[in-house]
């Protein structure tokens, strides 16, 4: 292929990606809870827990980060699709509404969005530019697991869900399986 079809090729590649959709969340330089929507975010190790997120540096997000070297990956489930919305609006406001929030706790220090899948509280220990992104390393100082519930996925440019949970994808396999040979 021509090397100026890259670019194209690339983005309809990622787009045939199923990505689980977060918000970093940060707190701004008013003191305001903000968060950027993400699906660059990646486990890093569990010894110590470290997970990476990539940043584009022209992003309001960015100042902030490094201003207070904190971050909050916020793992969203399905009905959160609003807040990814008001979180990727380029050039908006980015502030996260109270009732979205949970009330602040002891020795967390970036905001979590209540009925998130789960809240990993962070400390950027690194960064490592990559043309007009940056690689943030995180270590993690706190966790906040929500329920089980149903992911937000981002899919061909769209919002969507998986058909199941994980348990009933397996049944429904086991059994194909029991029905089949047993
Ligand atoms: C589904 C989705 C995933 C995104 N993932 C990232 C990401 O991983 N890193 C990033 O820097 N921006 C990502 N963005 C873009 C930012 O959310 C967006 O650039 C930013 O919020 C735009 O606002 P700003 O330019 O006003 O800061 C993503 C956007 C969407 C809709």
């Amino acid at each position: 292929v021509a090397t100026s079809d890259l670019p194209d090729l690339f983005r309809r590649a990622f787009r045939r990606q199923a990505a689980s959709v977060t918000v970093v969340s940060y707190v701004d330089a008013g003191g305001r809870p903000s968060g950027m929507t993400a699906t660059a975010v990646c486990s890093v190790s569990v010894a110590p827990p470290t997970l990476l997120v990539c940043v584009n540096r022209a992003a309001q997000a960015w100042s902030h980060l490094v201003a207070t070297g904190r971050l909050g990956v916020n793992i969203l489930a399905l009905p959160q699709h609003e807040i990814a919305n008001h979180c990727s609006r380029p050039g908006e406001d980015k502030t996260l509404r109270a009732a979205w929030l949970l009330a602040p706790a002891e020795g967390r220090r970036t905001p979590v969005l209540k009925g998130a899948l789960a809240h990993l509280d962070c400390e950027i220990v690194r960064a490592y530019p990559e043309s007009t992104h940056t690689i943030l390393i995180g270590q993690v100082t706190d966790v906040w697991l929500g329920a089980q519930d149903a992911p937000l996925i981002y899919l061909d440019g769209a919002y969507s869900t998986l058909d199941q949970g994980p348990e009933r994808s397996y049944q429904a396999v086991w059994d194909q399986f029991t029905s089949a040979y047993l």
